[in-house]
């Protein structure tokens, strides 16, 4: 009996069928929530372990290796390094010292002609001599030389790509020069 002094009145069944189904329906959507939610970070989790696994990195060639021994070159201009690491090996009577294989103008990749004894330039016409020297075209620099040692557990020439000889060049008749001996220095130059 309530305060009021009337009767509770009793659901009829059909009130009671609904309640129960109402009851039902949130207790499974509650359910179907918390299972879905957990999906959710289960499926987030292993995602990351995924990434965590396969990280997102730029493999980038590496800016110091080996080229092997001096004895592996002779005189005159290598090519064979050029399309792998950027670089020229030249030997002259005098040692060994490494070029790097982009124009000065805007970073193009010359070729070697052995026959003319010249770099050329397919973009925009520039000319170097075995030595780096502009002898034609827009390049405003020299080539680059790289800085070299010797490994002195194998014996190979190891090549430091960033580390970069870049002397002021003088404009002459023939083009913009540098002093070769000036050139041929430590770490730039390999007496071997
Ligand atoms: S990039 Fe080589 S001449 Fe322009």
């Amino acid at each position: 009996m309530n305060p009021g002094g009337k009767k509770d009145s009793p659901q009829n069944p059909q009130q009671q069928q609904t309640d129960v189904t109402r009851r039902r329906f949130f207790t499974l959507m509650g359910l179907g929530i918390g299972w879905g939610g957990f999906a959710a970070a289960l499926g987030g989790s292993g995602v990351g372990a995924l990434r965590y696994m396969f990280p997102n990195v730029l493999y980038e060639p590496p800016t110091v290796f080996k080229i092997g021994k001096p004895d592996d070159y002779g005189i005159g201009v290598d090519n064979k390094l050029k399309k792998e690491r950027q670089i020229w090996v030249v030997r002259n009577e005098r040692g060994i010292y490494v070029m790097v294989a982009i124009c000065r103008h805007l970073g193009c990749t010359p070729n070697w002609f052995d026959d003319q004894k010249k770099f050329r330039c397919p973009c925009h016409g520039s000319i170097y001599d075995v030595a780096g020297n502009v002898v034609g075209g827009p390049a405003p620099r020299t080539l680059w030389r790289a800085a070299l040692s010797i490994d002195p557990v194998d014996g190979q020439i190891v090549v430091n790509f960033t580390q970069r000889q870049d002397p002021d060049p003088k404009g002459t008749e023939e083009g913009l020069m540098v002093d070769e001996k000036s050139r041929e220095v430590p770490p730039f130059f390999l007496e071997v």
